[in-house]
């Protein structure tokens, strides 16, 4: 596996990795009509060429294949954590998940937070972050359970 950052001309390839982690992954905690509300076949390209070169994600390689991305912005806010559904289970986000507390310390960065789906739930509690807040946010028209989760960053002083 490898991690690199973001590319111009990632963007369709991250929509397809999105779309296969939400329908392949999070079908277990949400709804048919939910997940195509989280992530609709027909999408706006250039919204989301905008969302992603704006959040700059990590990208996980395996033999030339993205197989998950997430980032990390300057608030220590993950705006996007997929694995591919294809990659599941092998240690994937646990890798990208390392990558971006490295980078949290190189940039300063005290406290990680997400909007977590109970899907990843189980994943960012055992990476060591806590609830703050559980949460049903809407996205288009459809009402979705997460939680607002957190962690903070010790850094070891020199
Ligand atoms: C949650 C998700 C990121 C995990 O990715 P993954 O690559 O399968 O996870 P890993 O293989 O790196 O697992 C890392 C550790 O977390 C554990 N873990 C992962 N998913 C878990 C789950 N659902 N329940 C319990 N433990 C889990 C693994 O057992 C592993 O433990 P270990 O370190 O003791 O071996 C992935 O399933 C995903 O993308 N889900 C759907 C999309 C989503 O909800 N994204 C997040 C939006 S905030």
């Amino acid at each position: 596996m490898h991690i690199r950052t973001f590319r111009n001309g990632d963007e369709p390839a991250l929509r397809a990795v999105f779309h296969s982690s939400v329908h392949a992954l999070a079908y277990k905690d949400y709804t048919a009509e939910q997940l195509d509300a989280w992530a609709p076949r027909q999408y706006d390209a250039a919204q989301w060429g905008e969302r992603v070169r704006g959040n700059q994600p990590f990208i996980a390689e395996i033999e030339g294949h993205i197989a998950a991305y997430a980032d990390l912005q300057a608030s220590g806010y993950i705006d996007h954590f997929f694995v591919a559904g294809a990659y599941a289970g092998r240690g994937v986000a646990k890798a990208l998940m390392m990558h971006i507390h490295q980078a949290a310390a190189s940039r300063g960065i005290s406290q990680l937070f997400a909007d977590v789906s109970l899907t990843a739930e189980p994943f960012f509690t055992k990476s060591g972050f806590v609830v703050e807040a559980r949460q049903r946010v809407e996205v288009r028209g459809v009402v979705l359970a997460n939680a607002r989760m957190c962690k903070e960053l010790s850094f070891q002083v020199a």
